[in-house]
This record gives structure tokens, C-alpha cells and sequence, in this order.
């Protein structure tokens, strides 16, 4: 992959990203961490190779079909990329509006999981003058509203202190196991190591996977904190407005669907 004339920033990569895998993904500055997710999320073209995507081959797909396979992925991206004139609810909504669903439909739910990434006292707010973590775990909430079957994560963690990191990396391993195919481009090498999870690092345009862990290990709660609630459910983000009645209750995690990568 190249931008323009520039030289290749990634080659000769081959990679399968299992449906259900959970993968970090790693590499210096530069290296090409987004690009790669760009490329599976269909926002860059490979200048030579292939890419099947869903089991099908992306430079095969017809132009119209290409927003309705984007829908099944769930991008975090590392700019946020909110709409600012929009409120922190209509931002979570909106993959949901635009799929065709009604507010009457959605509400609860976009309310539902603002809460759960603790941002239940926010949900009138607008992103301008929301903080960069509360920005980041906004865009987190809109990559899993609509059940995504790939969740892309770019540096998710890269703007919240290490105990809300840890909560974050504990809602993505929870939308894996519950089917999510979920890759995460991080710096964090701490949390890295804590999850446990399999790595792919990019190097000198390269991919290299680098301690690949069973399966079965990518639904299991990263050692990060004590185990979790027996009812598999990951324990809400602190609330910002502890009088916020809103925050009292205790959300269902954001659905997650089953499916192919
Ligand atoms: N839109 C673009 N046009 C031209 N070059 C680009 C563009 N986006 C990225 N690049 C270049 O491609 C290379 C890889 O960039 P990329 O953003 O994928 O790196 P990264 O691994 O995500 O880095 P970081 O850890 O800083 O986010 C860099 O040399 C970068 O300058
Ligand atoms: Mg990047």
C-alpha cells in the first residue's frame, strides 16, 4: 500500500483475521498501524494485492454495495472524527439513523451505553466541549452501537488515564467474546502485555504476529483487574455526576453481533 508516489508504507502482507480473533496491533510511529486499518475498513485501496473482506473480495464489491459492508465495521478512529454540531446522543445515533432505525427505537440503547462508557451526564453535551477522554470514549460508543461484526480501534486508549484504559480495553474484550472481531492499534505496551492478547506488529512495511495466544484466550478477561462479574458483564465506567440519577443504573453491555470477517 502507498499513498500517491510516495514509497510503499506496507508490503507484502498476509494476514487472516479470524471471525471472533481479538489482535493488538503494534509498531513505531509512522509504521503503518491506521493504514493497515484502512485498508479493512475500506477507506484506502491496496495499490497492488488483494483483500477479501466478509469472504469477498473487496475489488470485486459494486460501488453501492460498499456502505453496507461498511456498516458491519466499527471504527475507533485515532482523530475521533465526531460530528461537532451534533450532541453526544445524536453522535452515537447516527450509524443507527442512517441505517434507518427510528429515535423511538434507539433511544434507550444510545443512553444505555453512553452510561456504560460514563458519559451519562453528557449525553446533551457536544463534543467541543467534551474532554479528549470523554471525546475518545464517545467514539467508542458510536464504533459499537450498531453490533459491528470488526471493531478497529485506533490508539483507543491514547487519551485516558491507565484506570480508564484498562476499563476500555475490558469493553472491547467484552464485544469479542460476545463475536466482535476486534483489532487494536496501540502504543501501550503495558496494556498490551496485560490483555494477553496476540500481536501484530508492523515493521520496516511488514507484518509480523508475534505471540499468538489460543483462541479460546481472546474471551477471557484480560488480568488487568480482579475477575470479572459473574453475570459476564463488565461493570459500568464511573459516572462523571454521581447525583445523576441516570447513573445509578447499571446498563446492559452494548450489543455485539455474531459474524465473518
Ligand atoms: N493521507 C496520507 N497521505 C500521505 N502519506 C500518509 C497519509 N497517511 C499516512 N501517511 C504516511 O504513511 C506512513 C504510515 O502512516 P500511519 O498513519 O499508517 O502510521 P501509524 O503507524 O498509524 O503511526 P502513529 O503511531 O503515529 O499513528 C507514514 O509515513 C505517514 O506519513
Ligand atoms: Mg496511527
Amino acid at each position: 500500500m502507498r499513498y500517491g508516489r510516495a514509497p510503499e508504507v506496507l508490503r507484502d502482507i498476509d494476514l487472516n483475521l479470524e471471525p471472533g480473533s481479538f489482535h493488538f496491533l503494534t509498531g513505531a510511529t509512522g509504521a503503518g498501524k491506521s493504514s493497515l486499518l484502512k485498508l479493512i475498513y475500506l477507506a484506502a485501496r491496496p495499490s497492488r494485492g488483494l483483500i477479501s473482506l466478509f469472504g469477498r473480495d473487496v475489488n470485486a464489491m459494486a460501488r453501492r454495495d460498499l456502505p453496507f459492508v461498511r456498516r458491519r465495521i466499527g471504527v475507533v478512529f485515532q482523530e475521533f472524527h465526531l460530528l461537532d454540531h451534533l450532541s453526544a446522543f445524536d453522535n452515537v445515533g447516527l450509524p443507527l439513523r442512517i441505517a434507518g432505525a427510528r429515535i423511538e427505537d434507539y433511544r434507550a440503547d444510545v443512553i444505555e451505553l453512553l452510561q456504560w462508557v460514563g458519559l451519562g451526564g453528557k449525553i446533551h453535551a457536544f463534543p467541543p466541549t467534551l474532554s479528549g477522554g470523554e471525546k475518545q470514549r464517545l467514539s467508542i460508543a458510536r464504533a459499537v452501537v450498531n453490533k459491528p461484526d470488526i471493531l478497529l480501534a485506533d490508539e483507543p486508549t491514547g487519551n485516558v488515564d491507565h484506570a480508564m484504559a484498562l476499563r476500555i480495553l475490558r469493553l472491547l474484550v467484552e464485544m469479542n467474546s460476545l463475536g466482535t472481531t476486534v483489532v487494536i492499534a496501540s502504543h501501550d505496551q503495558d496494556l498490551v502485555r496485560r490483555s494477553g492478547m496476540p500481536v501484530l506488529h508492523v515493521h520496516d512495511g511488514g507484518l509480523h504476529l508475534i505471540g499468538a495466544a489460543p483462541q479460546a484466550s481472546a474471551a477471557e478477561p484480560a488480568p488487568p483487574e480482579p475477575a470479572r462479574p459473574e453475570s459476564a458483564r463488565p461493570e459500568p465506567v464511573p459516572h462523571d455526576d454521581p447525583e445523576d440519577p441516570e447513573a445509578q443504573s447499571e446498563p446492559e453491555p452494548p450489543p455485539a453481533a455474531e459474524g465473518e470477517a
